[in-house]
């Protein structure tokens, strides 16, 4: 491994949507270097498909958007968090359309489509439904349009640089080198962790690097309960965890058990439209009812034209697995999809460490409370990346790392990685990990099932304790402490409250209005946001 040094201005992590709208906005004040531990495009930002939410149409408002926003968050969306998202996100939209990115049209006009619990129509998308795969290639070449940008691609971070509460910087590994990169200010914007579970729609990047190297470095992390099942994903042997949009039922597709009945006017007046949550727990209890793994997603009695004008993505990639969803039911089952919690930040993505900003899926802001409104996230990345990158920009005249101290900070963090070793089957280990915490921390959760997953993690904090020089080791690390934050806090929260469900405690339960909270050193405990 080659040590080398580095000092940027501004330490962007990841290459999202958070972390791209982050680096444009601080790309007139100084030097910023962009990370991706893969290819810029393989993030979940690339993969999003029903599209970005915004108080746009002519029917919608903003304070509507803000009502559905706080009633999908299930009591504990942080208020002014939201209002800032409503009330600045069409701005920050039509900054991206002046950027080049292209929404659908119905002739001049956008288009807007409609998503589980929002009451208008509100949801722009791109090419049907490849809405991320767009926003991403906008603000790709935005960003290119900076000679102030640079970017490493599959660089992995492995930690940040704390001293006295303030970070600055972080240690990469890019090839054979070991960086350690200095920065006045760093922007955490690396996904969530879905890969922690056996079934999620999340590409493989997404293992909670950023809530991991956060925690690890005293950062305050809030609300890891809260994770999102996607009611709808392609349940087909062999074929990956495609998710099929929940755009499809805002289009009219229905839900149906193994014997053909539709099941949701059992569970929820908003039927297929009912909140991700309402509709996941009644696929899973129609599943048990049925002794089946899936049930279906009926499109057939709608226009097959439109379909596949509409879903062109997803009729493909379904094609590929021999099912032609224009002519029949599409097997479907749940899959772990977003994290609600992260990171704890401010409305500038300002966490409790001087310098160390968080935006998108990674943090917490604390605008999706317990349960994300559909295609709330985007919209979010948009925002809170470029308001992190503003406030960042504060810290240009401070904590200027001088050569010396570079250097001496450098050999420490070179010598403590290399001098530590573990002995044990990583991909096994991964494997396990998510199979337990799909099996014990997954949709339907108890005392029981969340102890004996707390039990097995237990005992592999030697791993979360070693350190890495590969990618795929320091990952399992990073997943297995994220899956610790998250069963930590569910068991701390005895009662149901939107994502989380507890058969124990079907309840809300005592302090349901509170936040969990995790810190270095600490059991799970309640806090604040
Ligand atoms: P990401 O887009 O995931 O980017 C993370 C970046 O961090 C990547 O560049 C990655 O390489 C980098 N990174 C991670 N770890 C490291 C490390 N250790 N070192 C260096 N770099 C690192 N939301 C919506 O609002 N609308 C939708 O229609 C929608 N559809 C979705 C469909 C799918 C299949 C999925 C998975 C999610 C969907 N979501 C949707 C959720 C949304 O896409 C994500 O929440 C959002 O894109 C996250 O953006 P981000 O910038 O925070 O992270
Ligand atoms: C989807 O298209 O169903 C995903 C939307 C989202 O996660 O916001």
């Amino acid at each position: 491994m080659k040590p080398s040094v580095e000092t940027v201005d501004f330490l962007v992590i990841g290459g999202g949507v958070a972390g791209l709208r982050a680096a444009i906005e601080l790309a007139a004040n100084g030097s910023v270097l962009v990370l991706t531990k893969d290819k810029i495009t393989e993030s979940s930002t690339g993969y999003a498909q029903g599209g970005i939410a915004v108080a746009l149409s002519d029917e919608d408002e903003v304070c509507i958007h803000y009502d559905d926003t706080i009633k999908a968050g299930d009591g504990l969306c942080k208020e002014d968090a939201v209002r800032v998202m409503v009330e600045e996100g069409p701005g920050y939209i039509l900054e991206l359309i002046s950027w080049g990115a292209e929404f659908d049209r119905e002739g001049s006009k956008l288009s807007f489509t409609i998503e589980a619990a929002h009451t208008r129509k509100r949801i722009l998308h791109s090419n049907g439904d490849s809405t991320g795969k767009e926003i991403d290639r906008a603000l790709i070449n935005k960003a290119r349009t900076f000679s102030s940008i640079s970017r490493y691609d599959f660089a992995f971070t492995l930690d940040l640089i704390v001293e006295d509460n303030r970070c600055i910087g972080a240690t990469v590994l890019r090839g054979d080198s070991l960086i350690t990169v200095f920065a006045r200010a760093v922007i955490l914007a690396t996904g969530g962790a879905g890969q922690v579970f056996s079934k999620t729609t999340n590409p493989l990047i997404s293992t909670g690097d950023g809530i991991a190297i956060a925690y690890r470095a005293g950062a305050l992390i809030t609300d890891m309960e809260f994770i999102q099942f996607h009611p709808t994903t392609l349940y087909s042997p062999g074929a990956p965890q495609f998710l099929l949009s929940e755009a499809m039922r805002g289009e009219g597709a229905v839900l149906k058990n193994i014997n053909g009945k539709r099941f949701m006017s059992e569970y929820h007046e908003m039927l297929e439209l009912a909140s991700r949550d309402t509709v996941t727990r009644a696929i899973v209890s129609e599943m048990v009812k049925t002794e089946s793994k899936h049930v279906f997603l009926d499109l057939t009695h709608l226009d097959k034209d439109f379909v596949k004008r509409r879903f062109p993505r997803i009729y493909t990639t379904c094609l590929q697995y021999d099912i032609d969803i224009t002519e029949e039911m599409i097997p479907v089952c749940p899959a772990a999809h977003y994290i609600m919690g992260g990171v704890s930040t401010n409305l500038d993505g300002e966490t409790s460490i001087k310098g160390l900003f968080a935006a998108g899926e990674v943090a917490c802001t604390g605008v999706h409370g317990a349960n994300r409104l559909a295609s709330n996230s985007l919209l979010e990345g948009l925002v809170f990346g470029a308001r992190a990158g503003k406030k960042a920009v504060c810290y240009l005249n401070e904590g200027n790392v001088d050569g010396t101290a570079a250097e001496a900070r450098r050999k420490q963090v070179t010598d403590r990685k290399t001098a530590s070793s573990a002995r044990f089957d990583a991909e096994k280990t991964r494997s396990s990990l998510r199979q337990v915490m799909w099996n014990k921390v997954g949709i339907i959760r108890c005392e029981k099932s969340l102890a004996a997953a707390m039990k097995w993690l237990n005992r592999r904090d030697f791993i979360m304790e070693a350190s890495f020089l590969n990618r795929r080791e320091a990952e399992l690390k990073n997943m297995l402490t994220a899956a610790h934050l998250i069963t930590d806090s569910a068991l701390l929260r005895k009662g149901s409250v939107g994502a989380h469900y507890r058969s124990d405690y079907k309840q809300r339960g005592e302090n349901w209005e509170r936040h969990t909270a995790c810190k270095k050193g600490k059991a799970a405990y309640w806090g604040d946001l």
